[in-house]
């Protein structure tokens, strides 16, 4: 199988960043250039920009799409992670844009979850898909890459920024949200953080030997969870949570590049 042209991958990257609803372009990305690659899997959700950031090289992907046309069961997983390999990462920051589930958990807080749980059903979650394709059963005990986190969270503390440094992601079928039982299921099962777009990427990201970790951004109480129980989630208060952080979020992504 090939993943890349060596025209694509003339010069490796030093981090892919994907990101999630309200995230859908690095603005301080300089001397863009796009790639579309074709991947055995299909076309990634857009193109990705590859350019300068903090003077770092830096890919990014918009994993709904630029104007946030695919909803996350419609999402082509394999393609994207396929492509960004192809076009040099080696190591991917996920953003992810989330519900808080408990207390530490509220809107605009940034998370760096060690564990996740996956909910979510019938999507396309493995390179081993295809008949006669290689059988892989790759460790997964923790699902986020440990020195990939420790960066996440060394720049935080560098660039003064709050982030909760563990956790565990939820990750659900969507797009409906959740029901308040669901959420409560999930508080039992000891999640802290609920999204849907969350698996199956970081498991492909596994199976490809890509170094992943997220950085979730919380948009919203999930259901139930915060102090209004009976609070209606509206995209607009997502966006606007979502836009609130992207602050901090950038100071941290700087932090972790400039090293
Ligand atoms: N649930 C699932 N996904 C989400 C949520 C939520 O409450 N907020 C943002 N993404």
């Amino acid at each position: 199988m090939r993943f890349r042209s060596s025209k694509e991958h003339a010069m490796t990257l030093d981090l892919a960043v994907i990101g999630g609803t309200g995230v859908y372009a690095l603005g301080e990305l300089a001397d863009v250039e796009s790639h579309q690659p074709v991947t055995p899997y299909g076309a990634p959700s857009g193109p990705i920009r590859v350019g300068s950031y903090a003077g770092r090289r830096v890919a990014f992907l918009a994993r709904h799409g630029e104007g946030h046309s695919l909803p996350p069961h419609k999402i082509n997983y394999r393609a994207n992670l396929a492509a960004l390999k192809a076009v040099g990462a080696t190591r991917v920051l996920a953003m992810n844009t989330v519900g808080g589930i408990t207390e530490r958990c509220g809107p605009r807080v940034l998370a760096c979850p060690d564990q996740l749980i996956d909910y979510t059903w019938g999507r396309i979650s493995t390179l081993c898909e295809e008949p006669g394709s290689e059988v892989l059963h790759v460790d997964f005990g923790d699902p986020y890459t440990p020195a990939l986190r420790n960066e996440v969270i060394a720049a935080a503390k560098r660039a003064n920024v709050a982030l909760v440094d563990a956790g565990c992601y939820g990750a659900t079928q969507g797009p409906r949200l959740e029901t308040k039982a669901e959420i409560a299921r999930m508080r039992r099962d000891g999640c802290d953080l609920v999204g849907m777009t969350g698996m199956p990427e970081a498991g492909l990201a596994r199976e490809l030997g890509l170094d992943y970790a997220c950085l979730a951004i919380v948009a919203n109480w999930a259901a139930g969870a915060g102090p209004d129980v009976d609070e209606v989630i509206t995209l607009q208060d997502v966006l606007d949570n979502v836009s609130a952080a992207m602050d901090d979020a950038a100071r941290l992504l700087r932090a972790m590049l400039a090293v």
